[in-house]
Parts: C-alpha cells; structure tokens; sequence
C-alpha cells in the first residue's frame, strides 16, 4: 500500500510534504507532484502536513479520484525527484499547464 496526491493538489503544490517524508518519494510535474508507490513506505508523516488534505492513504481514496493511483506511479517514473519545499501555486501564476500534464 501506499499513500497518494490527489486532484487537489493540482496548481497548488505547497510542497510542505517532500520535507517530511523519509525515504524522499516526491516526484513534481509542471502543476502537481506525485508519490512512487514502491518507494513509499506507507508511513503517514506526509497527510498531515498537507495544508489542503489533498494526500490520501491509497484505500482511503475518494471514488471519484481512483485515477490518481494510477497517475500517482506513471508519472513518479517520468517526473523528477523533489525533496525540498518550494514557493507554493507557481504554476497559478503562469497558468499554462492543463491538469493533467
Ligand atoms: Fe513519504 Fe511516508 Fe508520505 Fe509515503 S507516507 S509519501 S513514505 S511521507
Ligand atoms: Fe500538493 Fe499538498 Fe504536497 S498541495 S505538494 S500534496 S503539501
């Protein structure tokens, strides 16, 4: 099992879970970041520092955000690692990025 980000976190990316998570699972896209499912080790230090509670437990997924496992783990492989807190809706500002990509 493993813990995911969920639609909220699209264009908001306050970034505040990378800093917490021990085994540094992060991966950041243009507009929201992910969590490798087979790097997570299901600890639950990163929901809570989720200013927008947009990180799930896998089973605890709300239906209508099933697709974010699946996101979750392709795009941990083709995004790059983030380990470190940034400037939280950089990607509001430009607003060029559709929600998926
Ligand atoms: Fe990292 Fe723990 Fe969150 Fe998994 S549950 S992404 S290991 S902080
Ligand atoms: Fe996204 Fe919340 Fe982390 S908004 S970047 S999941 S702290």
């Amino acid at each position: 099992m493993a813990f995911v980000v969920g639609e909220d976190c699209i264009k908001c990316k306050h970034t505040d879970c990378v800093e917490v998570c021990p085994v540094d699972c992060f991966y950041e896209g243009p507009n929201f970041l992910v969590i490798h499912p087979d790097e997570c080790i299901d600890c639950a230090l990163c929901e809570p520092e989720c200013p927008i509670d947009a990180i799930y437990s896998e089973d605890e997924l709300p239906a209508d955000q099933e697709n974010f496992r699946e996101l979750n783990a392709e795009l941990a492989e083709v995004w790059p690692n983030i380990t470190e807190k940034k400037m939280p809706c950089q990607t509001t500002r430009i607003g060029k990025e559709s929600p998926t990509n």
